[in-house]
């Protein structure tokens, strides 16, 4: 388990998992599979770490940042997942919400900026796929509070999964073929 953490811990260093989700490899691997999705969305790639596990399980990955990253990559050449990786570093949040309307994609994840005006317009941007994943749910961090206030308001209402203290919340839309998934839906109720 863990594997793309580990392979590219040994390759780039440990601080390469900083501020990355592939703590919860074992967790995400788990709901990516369960969701049989075949393509995602996400918003905020630093170093490409996320989106190489997303890439490694299989799935085309559109990933966005506004901040280039010289390892990103680097880092799928070496895992041998570039083909499956479209990299957008926008201008701004208009550029992005601009790309974003002319792509499908089965599943979001947001792990951009957590300002909750930025999440929010992120949100806004992706919601339409139905399936949404947000990184760093955290009700009891001041800084991400108004986010997690914000998912809380949605409905139908979230799913929270991970270990207290560094969440995922999962947003399924009332009309979303995931509603059928009961393999997912009993792993999402159960808190994964
Ligand atoms: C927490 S990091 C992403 C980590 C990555 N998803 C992972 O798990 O390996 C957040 C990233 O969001 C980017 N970001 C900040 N504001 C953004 C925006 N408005 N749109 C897209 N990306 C943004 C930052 O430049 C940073 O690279």
């Amino acid at each position: 388990m863990d594997k793309i953490k580990s392979l590219l811990t040994m390759r780039f260093g440990k601080e390469i998992r900083t501020h990355s989700m592939i703590h919860h490899e074992e967790l995400m691997t788990k709901l990516i599979k369960l969701a049989k999705v075949q393509s995602i969305v996400e918003i905020g790639t630093l170093h490409g770490v996320s989106a190489a596990l997303f890439a490694s399980l299989g799935l085309k990955v559109a990933t966005f940042d506004i901040v280039a990253s010289p390892l990103a990559e680097e880092i799928w050449k070496y895992l041998d997942v570039s083909s499956l990786i479209d990299y957008s570093i926008c201008r701004d949040d208009e550029e992005k919400k601009e790309i974003l309307s002319g792509r499908s994609f089965d599943v979001a994840f947001i792990d951009g900026d957590h300002h909750l005006d930025k999440a929010r317009f992120d949100f806004d941007c992706v919601k339409r796929c139905g399936f949404v994943i947000f990184h760093d749910y955290k009700p009891h961090a001041p800084h991400f509070k108004p986010l997690a206030d914000f998912i809380d308001s949605l409905t139908p209402q979230r799913y929270i999964f991970g270990e207290p203290g560094s969440q995922f919340a999962v947003w399924i839309a009332e009309d979303s073929n995931q509603r059928e998934n009961l393999d997912l839906l009993e792993w999402l109720k159960a808190g994964a």
